[in-house]
């Protein structure tokens, strides 16, 4: 059977999706719903997963801020929380 998945890494570590999954999904897959922190410490994640809330924002490929629920996971990908 042929491996139909792609390689990504979420906080160094390897993570296979199904092509067109989105970064967001594959998050939390991986690693559970938070994504990064409030400047008071309380963990955030995803909530709208339709580009408004911005509560998914993730660093993607060395690139701050991006939002994570409207971006497709790509071979290769190298993404970062901001939860830990
Ligand atoms: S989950 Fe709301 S912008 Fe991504």
């Amino acid at each position: 059977m042929p491996d139909d998945t792609i390689s990504l890494t979420i906080d160094g570590h390897p993570v296979r999706v199904p092509p067109g999954t989105s970064v967001a999904v594959a998050v939390l897959i991986a690693r559970g719903p938070g994504f990064r922190r409030s400047v008071t410490g309380r963990l955030r994640g995803p909530l709208c997963g339709m580009g408004i809330c911005f509560e998914c924002r993730l660093t993607v490929d060395g690139l701050p801020q991006r939002i994570s629920c409207q971006l497709p996971c790509r071979a290769g990908m190298e993404v970062r929380t901001d939860a830990v």
